[in-house]
């Protein structure tokens, strides 16, 4: 027999499992476009801060616009601009100053859904934010539950700003698709 010959039927196998694996590669993908507008409602300093910096470079300020700095977050986020208007999900995550001269904050947020509609589920977030910029923009990575092979990008805009008491409010515009 010669060292690379294959018996018929071990072919007719071989051609079976690579039929299947085709067929089950081309299967239409239905995906769906979800779009929607949610607010971050974001306390950085006081007894009810929900972003707070973790860690930084020692013997540097921990600023937004110090290199290095991280912070911890877990804020709510609301269906509108108002702070007492209902919960929709909470971004929990980190972000870190990650451009030398301050200008980028490296976003890893995963808004985990708290609302009926998508309650447990949650969109991965990651990206460099151009934080001193009006609009921001980041990537959707993935995500969980309904949101499962989620894809897309969110846009980010500060719009409300209160410094005497650390307060913002950020709206952010998500278009994703996902399964
Ligand atoms: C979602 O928003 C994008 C722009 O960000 C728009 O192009 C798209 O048509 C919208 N999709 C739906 C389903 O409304
Ligand atoms: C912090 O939250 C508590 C409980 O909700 C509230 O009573 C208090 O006024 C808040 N403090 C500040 C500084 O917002
Ligand atoms: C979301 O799920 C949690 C845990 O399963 C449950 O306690 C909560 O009541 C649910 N919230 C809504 C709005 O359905
Ligand atoms: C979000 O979408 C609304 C409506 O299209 C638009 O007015 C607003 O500027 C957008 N904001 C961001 C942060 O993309």
């Amino acid at each position: 027999m010669a060292p690379n010959a294959i018996t018929p039927p071990l072919k007719l196998s071989l051609l079976l499992l690579l039929a299947i694996s085709i067929s089950t590669q081309s299967q239409p993908h239905q995906l769906k476009e979800t779009n929607m507008t949610l607010y971050f409602q974001d306390v950085s300093a006081g007894p009810n801060a929900t972003a707070v910096p973790i860690t930084g470079i020692p013997g540097h300020l921990w600023t937004f616009a110090s290199f290095g700095t991280v912070y911890c977050t877990d804020d709510p986020m609301t269906e509108s601009i108002e702070q007492s208007s209902a919960q929709v999900a909470r971004g929990q995550g980190i972000y870190v100053t990650s451009a030398l001269d301050g200008s980028t904050t490296h976003v890893l947020i995963s808004i985990v859904f708290t609302n009926a509609k998508f309650n447990g589920s949650t969109l991965e977030i990651q990206g460099a934010s151009q934080q001193f910029e009006k609009m921001r923009e980041v990537a959707v990575v993935g995500g969980t539950g309904k949101f499962r092979y989620a894809k897309g990008f969110a846009t980010l805009m500060t719009v409300y700003l209160d410094t005497t008491i650390a307060y913002a409010v950020i709206q952010c515009n998500i278009t994703v698709q996902h399964y």
